[in-house]
């Protein structure tokens, strides 16, 4: 099976997958901005997430993995339907040093312990700080392994000091164009 057609078969059956939409800086101090949806978390202690990153060409890497191995900073921000479109557009291939947050028309708000800034109209930001980078394969594609250093959540998601998955409002990633909403949700208490 060629790579293509293996991409394909990943995308098409490892899902629905969260997006990362994730916020690096330049070396001049711009901002970048991008959507990563092989994403999850790792371990809890300590908070751990990873993100994979492929390349835009052999020989050119990701600006969001150049920026990461760089600064060794990142925020990423869970994606609502209500986002969606500005989402989209970060995904461009823009030249290296293209500020995607004035590209897609966003806000930018500062972080508290990292460099890089929040989207602002963002309603949840983790502040992450990297943990390593570990090459896999034969493209130069890369996991980014990076510690969860601060949760941002918007108030009004809140009810009880819990999340509420109603209020949040997430969108998964299926392949091709395709996308999920979170809407249709049920419970299933564990056995014990
Ligand atoms: C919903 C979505 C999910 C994506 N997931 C990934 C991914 O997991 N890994 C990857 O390398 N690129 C992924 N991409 C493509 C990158 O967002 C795209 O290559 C982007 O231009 C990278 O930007 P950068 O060079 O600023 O880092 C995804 C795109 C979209 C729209």
């Amino acid at each position: 099976m060629s790579p293509d057609a293996a991409y394909y078969w990943m995308v098409a059956t490892i899902l629905p997958r969260p997006i990362a939409w994730t916020s690096t800086l330049n070396e001049d101090g711009s901002a970048n901005l991008a959507p990563f949806s092989f994403f999850t978390g790792i371990t809890s202690d300590p908070p751990s997430c990873l993100i994979c990153v492929s390349r835009h060409a052999p020989s050119r890497k990701k600006d969001t993995r150049l920026n990461i191995e760089r600064t060794g900073e990142y925020v990423i921000h869970v994606v609502t339907d209500a986002l969606a479109e500005q989402m989209n557009a970060t995904s461009r291939a823009f030249p290296h040093g293209v500020d995607e947050f004035v590209e897609a028309g966003l806000a930018k708000t500062p972080s508290e312990i990292v460099a890089p800034p929040r989207v602002a109209e963002a309603p949840v930001a983790m502040e992450c700080r990297l943990d390593r980078v570990v090459e896999v394969g034969r493209s130069g594609g890369a996991i980014i392994i990076g510690e969860i250093l601060l949760w941002h959540v918007r108030d009004d998601l809140l009810v009880g000091g819990r999340l509420d998955m109603g209020r949040l409002d997430a969108i998964g990633r299926l392949s091709g164009a395709g996308y999920t909403r979170t809407r249709d949700r049920f419970e299933m208490p564990r056995p014990k």
